[in-house]
């Protein structure tokens, strides 16, 4: 299977590349590391990025940002962060995606326990997230020729240490829970799924 890992050098990515090149074709992305570079944020980047890659049969995003502050002072500029790279930047994946993906080829987007178990600074990444489960769940009811999508929503995981302080009472989630949640949504056959990794 030729699969590509769209944030293969991060915390999260790492381990879900880890686990499927042991028996697949790999291709490592990120805006700066990896075998090729794609700019979430950019449309135009993303276009050029499949043209480039071409076929596939499976997109695994494991990227994605968003503003972590105070509601109180949070702006527009700073909500938009997550929907232009979280959010957006998932979506067309899919959306330009669609059109290289071979098919009962898969999409897997990544979300967040923040969609439905808020802590205090993540206003935008809890909307974002939800956001990002829905798009999977209505894009898997038109999504042509077979190809699935899921998305996986990790907890705060073991590796991000530095995120503990923000998540009073969350115990960390192991990277190798996590990673599994991947293959499950890649090898398996189910779509529209959210599978939840807390
Ligand atoms: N860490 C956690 O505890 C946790 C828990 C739940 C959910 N999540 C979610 O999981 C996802 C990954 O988190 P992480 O902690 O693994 O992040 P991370 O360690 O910061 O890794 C981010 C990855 O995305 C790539 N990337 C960054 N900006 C990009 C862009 N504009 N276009 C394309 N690729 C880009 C990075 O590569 P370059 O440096 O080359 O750009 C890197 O490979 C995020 O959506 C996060 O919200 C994380």
């Amino acid at each position: 299977m030729k699969i590509i890992i769209v944030g293969a050098t991060g915390t999260l990515g790492k381990h879900v590349t880890a686990v499927l090149e042991k028996e697949h074709e790999v291709i490592k992305v990120g805006s700066k590391s990896g075998d090729l570079q794609v700019d979430i944020n950019s449309p135009e980047s993303i276009e050029g990025f499949y043209e480039q890659v071409g076929n596939f049969d499976a997109l695994v995003s494991t990227t994605g940002n968003g503003h972590f502050g105070p509601l109180t002072t949070m702006k527009y500029t700073d909500f938009m962060k997550g929907v232009n790279s979280k959010l957006m930047g998932q979506v067309n994946l899919v959306l330009t995606g669609q059109h290289y993906i071979n098919p009962k080829g898969s999409f897997t987007l990544t979300s967040g326990i923040l969609s439905e178990d808020p802590i205090v600074l993540g206003a935008n990444l809890s909307a974002v997230n939800g956001a990002v489960e829905a798009f999977v769940k209505a894009a898997a009811i038109e999504l042509e020729n077979g190809v699935r999508i899921n998305a996986i929503s990790p907890g705060v995981v073991e590796d991000s240490p530095g995120y503990f302080p923000f998540f009073p009472g969350h115990p960390p989630v192991t990277m190798d829970r996590v990673a599994l949640a991947y293959v499950k949504s890649v090898l398996g056959a189910q779509t529209g799924q959210v599978y939840k990794v807390y």
